[in-house]
């Protein structure tokens, strides 16, 4: 039992990506943000690759995301890259995480159980230069951070600033002037500055400037482009194209109406193929009549709208189609190609949307060496000690991925 729709996640990408980097940066550091599941490519195994690859420590959004690494055996460094809840500061030690520290209330929880734990918190400040989110304020930063660098149970191992306009060289400019000039003050009172980080994606493809000890891009890791960034010095390779297959066709006479809604139809005799992949799996309503895929090496339209768990595709121009023929949505096809870029594109969508809205029912398979070495089970099930809690009593079948796949082979 396996539908036919999958990401595939090249993991010699994720490496070529990462070495091209370190290629470009020189003698720095790489944080790598591998948040929101490494963008959608399923976190625990890029991580691994990036880290046999040389990155070297992680960027999440979460206390879970960081934990998962860790469970999952990553021993570099992990930051948290904003403001978590207080009740998270247990778990914060417990894994060794490096907590952001964005006021100094916090600073002084993580301390103060820290010391009760009888063991050193980690950090990382972050400082609003001007993306007016989370962190310092940058007017008064250098005073709070040099209170918060007292505090007896906190380390503070790296300071950070996040860019609001990196398309926009002059305002990104203005937030380095100020962040640099915190670092400058700083040290003028005494304090030994930790790693400091500004760069993203784009500033590490075009602000060397900004590099300083260490680079936090994303999207770049996954060989993909911020919306209107080139350069022309380093070579990315997308990390995740996106399959499936076509599950039913038919020809249907001019004049049939298709989709929810009516939305097309047919000026003309068509063979008309369905594929299973809706918007559930991150294939966005708005390519509905919009989007185009790749059938024998060819690109055909999307018509009607896109459904929930199904999307029509016009492939009268393409002979011989037949129920099974691969599909590639993202990727490459023979010579053909649709990359995630031109298609977030069209849709006035950035790439970063389309990766991490393929769902979890997508399974990911992931090559390395070029070949496949694992693949993660479809769609996310009810843990069954929860299952058990909230059914105490009742007679239940727990599902498990065993037996489900162990029911769909029978
Ligand atoms: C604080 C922070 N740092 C780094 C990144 C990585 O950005 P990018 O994927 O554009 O390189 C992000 C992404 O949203 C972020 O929020």
């Amino acid at each position: 039992m396996a539908r036919p729709t999958y990401a595939q996640i090249d993991l010699d990408a994720v490496i070529r990506n990462i070495h091209a980097i370190k290629d470009h940066i020189g003698q720095r550091q790489i944080c790598a943000a591998v948040k929101a599941d490494a963008y959608g490519h399923g976190a625990v195994a890029v991580a691994h690759a990036m880290s046999a690859a040389g990155a070297d420590m992680f960027a999440v959004a979460m206390t879970e995301e960081a934990v998962q690494l860790r469970e999952a055996g990553i021993q570099k460094p992990i930051i948290l890259l904003t403001v978590v809840p207080e009740d998270d500061i247990e778990t914060i030690l417990e894994f060794d995480i490096c907590a952001c520290i964005a006021e100094e209330a916090f600073a002084a929880k993580l301390s103060e159980i820290a010391q009760r734990r009888g063991t050193t918190a980690r950090a990382h400040v972050n400082i609003d230069t001007g993306m007016g989110r989370v962190g310092l304020e940058h007017a008064s930063a250098d005073y709070e951070m040099l209170k918060i660098s007292r505090l007896r149970a906190l380390e503070i191992e790296g300071v950070f600033t996040h860019l609001a306009c990196s398309e926009d060289n002059d305002v990104s400019s203005e937030q380095l002037d100020i962040f640099q000039e915190i670092l400058l003050r700083l040290e003028s009172s005494g304090m030994k500055l930790p790693a400091a980080h500004v760069s993203n994606s784009t500033a590490t493809l075009q602000m060397p400037e900004a590099y300083l000890q260490c680079v936090r891009p994303g999207l770049i890791l996954y060989g993909l482009h911020p919306p209107g960034v080139r350069c022309s010095d380093i070579d990315l390779v997308p990390a995740l194209s996106l399959h499936t297959s076509i599950s039913f066709c038919k020809r249907v006479t001019a004049g049939t109406k298709l989709g929810y809604g009516h939305t097309f139809t047919t000026s003309r005799e068509s063979i008309i193929a369905t594929l299973p992949l809706g918007y559930h799996d991150g294939y966005v309503r708005q390519f509905s009549n919009n989007g185009e895929v790749l059938v024998k090496g060819r690109r055909v339209p999307v018509v009607g709208r896109v459904c929930m768990d199904q999307t029509l595709v016009d492939v009268t121009d393409v002979p011989g189609v037949q129920v099974g023929d691969d599909v590639v949505v993202y990727g490459r096809q023979g010579e053909a190609c649709i990359s995630l870029e031109e298609m977030a594109q069209r849709l006035d969508r950035i790439p970063y949307e389309l990766t991490c809205a393929v769902g979890a029912r997508v399974r990911r398979r992931y090559v390395l060496n070029g070949k496949l070495v694992g693949e993660t089970p479809v769609g996310s099930l009810i843990p069954p000690d929860v299952l058990c809690n909230i059914f105490s009593g009742s007679q239940i079948h727990v599902p498990t991925h065993e037996n489900i796949s162990k029911r769909g082979a029978a």
